[in-house]
């Protein structure tokens, strides 16, 4: 509300230089990101002055305490929330910028999203669940068939299409809702502790075939408590009360 200070956060204005200062190959670049609740009168701040560059190819763990803010990060990321202040560019598009179906758009077309919790659609099947980002597409209905075909293959899921996602382990579940987030070929996939409900062996194969996915080309950026899962990727980023601290 307007009548809180705000005289912590940046200017909301954006500033032409700061777009200038991407590096050529940056996906999303992060300048001054806060995020606050209102309590009453006061203010609690999740983020704090979050400045961070992800390159094309890259693979990210995002680590820190529970609390830390690190969904509320990735949830910003992947243009879920759009209640915070700062400058996000994503492919040079300044996101603070764009209205809801603008950012929308980028979210289908370019990101993939991976939740610890799965959250596949109970009353459709596997097949029917790996159509959904298809259906947002223009794409055709034969096409879409072969490409759903083509997922279930490479994922070695052929055999549970017709099943709906409460007959499978977690372990299929989570494949499913990877097979989901790549199926329309994203740039980058956003995963929140997609492994923190797996066994060790499940966790191992979908860090397996997120290393499978980002060694041809696809930016991972994962939230993850595991110092196993982290090494898959090739750089930290430390989050603690809000605030990145030494990466
Ligand atoms: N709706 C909300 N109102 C107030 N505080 C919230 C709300 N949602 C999340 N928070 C707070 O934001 C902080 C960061 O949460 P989160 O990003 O989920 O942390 P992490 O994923 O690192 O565990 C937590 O302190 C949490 O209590
Ligand atoms: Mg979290």
């Amino acid at each position: 509300m307007a009548f809180f200070s705000r005289s912590t956060q940046p200017a909301a204005a954006v500033n032409p230089a700061e777009t200038e200062s991407l590096a050529p190959n940056t996906l999303i670049g992060l300048r001054n990101i806060e995020k606050s609740y209102a309590h009453g009168t006061s203010r609690s701040y999740v983020l704090r002055r979050i400045n961070a560059d992800i390159k094309e190819g890259e693979f990210v763990s995002i680590m820190g305490p529970s609390g830390a803010g690190k969904s509320t990060l990735l949830h910003i990321i992947g243009m879920h929330d759009s209640a915070w202040t700062g400058e996000y560019y994503f492919l040079d598009q300044p996101v603070q910028r764009l209205g809801a179906k603008e950012r929308a758009k980028l979210h289908k077309q370019y990101i993939g999203f991976v939740f610890q919790s799965y959250h596949l659609l109970d009353h459709l099947t596997v097949y029917e669940n790996l159509d959904i980002p298809l259906s947002y597409r223009d794409i055709k209905k034969s096409e879409r068939e072969s490409m759903v075909c083509d997922i279930l293959d490479k994922f070695a899921i052929v055999a549970k299409k017709d099943l709906y996602p409460n007959q499978l382990s977690g372990g299929q579940q989570q494949l499913v809702a990877v097979a989901r987030a790549v199926i329309s070929n994203p740039k980058v996939i956003l995963a929140d502790e997609p492994t923190g409900n797996l066994h060790s062996s499940q966790g191992k194969e979908i860090m397996e075939l997120f290393k499978r996915l980002n060694e041809t080309g696809t930016t991972i950026i994962q939230v993850t408590h595991s110092e196993v899962n982290a090494a898959y990727g090739s750089r930290i980023i430390h989050l603690r009360d809000g605030w990145i601290v030494d990466e």
